[in-house]
């Protein structure tokens, strides 16, 4: 029988009573989707599927997106996209370092991917954990006068800037990296197209400048905005099993990978993601 249950008083649910490979009720699958749009990431424990079922149930959530320019794509199912140390033929066969600050998946993007689906299929005994932020909560815990000041604002997110960050074993961008990646202005408040409820999205990062806001103003903003939504009460660290799925929601929750021994140990994920939409902000300023 489904069981919903919650992972922390402020995010997450664990989702007791399924098998993610079984038929899943309409019903039932309508409770564990409002449990994800209304807590932000969900757990699945002791779950056992191929790639070809991950996607399957991806797409109960949404549409997949496959990153088309990854090499890290599973070589028969480029849907999932794999994070990992391990090599085969002497090559990585996934991203080892990626996302070990607190950050929204494609926050650079004109339209982030909406969530993300990842699940553990060898985990190392110590580290590697996934830490998850939510940012409804976060902002829902704001001064008013906070979030009068915040709203209808505007962040500029640039893909080079957070680049060492997210990626700091990759190379520098190159010049046709720099041209493409062209800055995009994102909602500071972001309102979740379903539920309707706030959130900050203000990245984790690079203190970001804030538009028409000069820089030793928007600066210490976007920092305290940044520190705030991490605070331990909207936060959830996930210690990793074999056979655990968890599922995010990039519209509301940060995430964050700790460091592993990658010379000790294996990591081996598997990620699908679910496509995006335009993010929208508040205010009416275009
Ligand atoms: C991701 C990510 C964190 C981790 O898949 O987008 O940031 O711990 N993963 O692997
Ligand atoms: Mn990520």
């Amino acid at each position: 029988m489904l069981e919903l249950i919650p992972l922390t008083d402020g995010i997450g649910t664990e989702v007791r009573g399924i098998d993610v490979t079984g038929d899943i009720s309409d019903a039932d699958f309508d409770r564990i989707y409002r449990a994800w749009i209304d807590t932000t990431v969900l757990l699945f424990r002791d779950q056992d599927m191929t790639p070809a079922q991950h996607i399957a149930f991806t797409k109960r959530f949404g549409e997949i997106y496959t990153y088309t320019r990854s090499q890290f794509n599973h070589d028969e199912h480029p849907e999932i996209l794999i994070l990992s140390n391990l090599t085969r033929d002497g090559k990585p066969i996934g991203s080892a370092y990626s996302g070990r600050v607190w950050h929204s998946d494609g926050h650079y993007l004109t339209e982030p991917p909406v969530g993300s689906m990842l699940y553990a299929r060898e985990v190392p005994p110590v580290g590697g954990d996934t830490w998850f932020a939510n940012m409804v909560a976060a902002y829902d815990a704001l001064p008013e006068r906070t979030k009068e000041r915040i709203d209808g604002l505007k962040v500029i997110i640039s893909r080079v800037q957070s680049r060492p960050y997210n990626y700091p074993d990759r190379p520098a961008p190159t010049p046709e990296e720099r041209a493409e990646w062209v800055d995009v202005a994102q909602p500071l408040v972001r309102v979740h197209e379903e539920s309707g409820r706030k959130a900050i999205y203000a990245g984790g990062n690079v203190p970001w400048r804030i538009e028409g806001m000069p820089e030793e103003e928007s600066a210490p903003l976007i920092t305290f905005l940044q520190e705030f939504s991490v605070r331990p009460r909207f936060t959830y660290r996930h210690q990793w099993r074999p056979g655990d799925i968890v599922l995010w929601d990039n519209r509301s929750a940060m995430h964050r990978a700790t460091y592993y021994d990658h010379v000790a140990h294996r990591r081996l994920m598997h990620r699908t993601t679910l496509a995006g939409r335009p993010s929208a902000g508040t205010g009416t300023a275009p």
